[in-house]
């Protein structure tokens, strides 16, 4: 039985079973994108059960899942503990695994825990996944295939080499590999998805576009790498997320697929829109030390996304998009306030 008129599926035809993916174990639902994602998983498929684990790094905010708090279960701990782990793969149909330590500064600096959660964690829940029968779907980047010249029109695919850069990149790399080895020598059920750089609201103050705008909020200075040159493939956070819900339902194990949405844009370019839309000149703009190992440009081939499994993105309104953002931040000073001081304290130490 297919169930494609369920009443609660606000017109959208699903084709998984009645009673299929129905209880989800989403690892790092109190970060950015985890979060994000199951705020529009209540929304769009209200009959899923969502159960979150997530250790509450600095990143990890229970501040971020307040709307749906009553409707989920939330589990603090650490995916690196496979006693954990493993009673609640057991008891969960399908891991969305977003748990991760995500920001490419830190890793420069510390790249220990990298390793452990992103290495040793994927590890710990691949375990489980075989040892229970259960699925999995990987969430990972598109820095695990190193970056492209300013200057060429290649974009990744799928078929691009793997040639990470940084320990967080690496760590990322090797992760999907472990995901890859484990469908082929143990026939587990998994997906893999390598997505573009995200943003929208509850993204850490660390990362670029809350940093910029949590900066003029603050009456501090823009903080632009080097000379800014390099491109980043801008996707909204909902955007990627409703694409891991086509691939948690149509995707067929063992397969790879790449997310983007043709957002492509230096930063030179963002940071101009952002003081635009926030009535600054050029004089907030400071240039401060770059990245060491900066990749310089990430762009997204979609095809077979689109091709194979029909996502199309929704927000492809970059400029409407950052205005939303910089509102969110406006609006949710007590979300940000607490994590700004010390996310630039570190920043400070580094030149940055
Ligand atoms: P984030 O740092 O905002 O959130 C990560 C969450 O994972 C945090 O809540 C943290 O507490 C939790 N976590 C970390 N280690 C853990 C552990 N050992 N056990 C339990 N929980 C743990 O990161 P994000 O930007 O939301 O990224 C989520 C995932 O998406 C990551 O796997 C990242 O590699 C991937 N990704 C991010 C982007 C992006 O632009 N941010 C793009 C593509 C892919
Ligand atoms: O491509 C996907 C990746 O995107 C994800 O895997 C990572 O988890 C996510 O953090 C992001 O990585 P980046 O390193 O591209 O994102 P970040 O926001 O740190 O930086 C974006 C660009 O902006 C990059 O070229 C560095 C630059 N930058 C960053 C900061 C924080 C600045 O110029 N100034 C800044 O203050």
């Amino acid at each position: 039985m297919y169930d494609l008129d369920h009443p609660l599926k606000f017109g959208i035809v699903r084709l998984c079973k009645e009673g299929e993916f129905m209880k989800l174990l989403v690892t790092g639902g109190a970060g950015f994108i985890g979060s994000n994602f199951v705020h529009l998983a209540r929304k769009e498929r209200p009959d899923w059960q969502i159960t979150v684990i997530d250790k509450l790094n600095y990143a990890g905010n229970k501040a971020s899942l307040k709307e749906v708090w009553e409707e989920i279960e939330f589990i603090e701990g650490d995916i690196c503990n496979q006693e954990l782990i493993d009673g609640l793969v057991s008891k969960n149909d399908l891991v969305v695994h977003f748990a991760a330590e995500s920001h490419n500064d830190n890793s420069l600096n510390d790249p220990w825990p990298f390793v452990e959660s992103n290495l040793i964690g994927t590890y710990r829940i691949l375990e489980a996944v075989r040892k229970h029968g259960k699925k999995l779907h990987h969430i990972s980047t598109d820095e695990v295939y190193g970056d492209l010249e300013l200057d060429d029109p290649v974009k990744f695919t799928e078929h691009t080499r793997y040639n990470p850069s940084s320990p967080y990149s690496s760590t990322k790399a090797g992760s999907d590999m472990l995901v890859l080895a484990w469908v082929r020598s143990f026939g587990i059920h998994a997906t893999i998805s390598n997505c573009s750089n995200n943003y929208g609201p509850r993204q850490h103050v660390e990362k670029m576009i809350p940093r910029q705008i949590t900066n003029i909020l603050s009456g501090e200075k823009l903080k632009l790498y080097g000379k800014g040159e390099n491109v980043r493939d801008w996707i909204h956070v909902d955007d990627h997320n409703s694409a891991v819900i086509t691939i948690i339902e149509k995707g067929k194990s063992g397969e790879v697929y790449l997310i983007g949405a043709d957002g492509e844009k230096n930063n030179i370019e963002v940071f101009n829109m952002i003081l635009n839309m926030m009535g600054k000149d050029e004089t907030w703009l400071e240039h401060v030390k770059d990245r060491p190992g900066h990749d310089l440009r990430y762009a997204i081939d979609n095809t077979k996304l689109i091709n194979e499994l029909g996502w199309r993105p929704k927000y492809t309104d970059f400029a409407a998009g950052l205005q939303a953002t910089i509102d969110w931040y406006t609006n949710n000073e007590d979300w940000w306030k607490p994590l700004k001081a010390e996310t630039e304290a570190k920043y400070k130490k580094i030149g940055q």
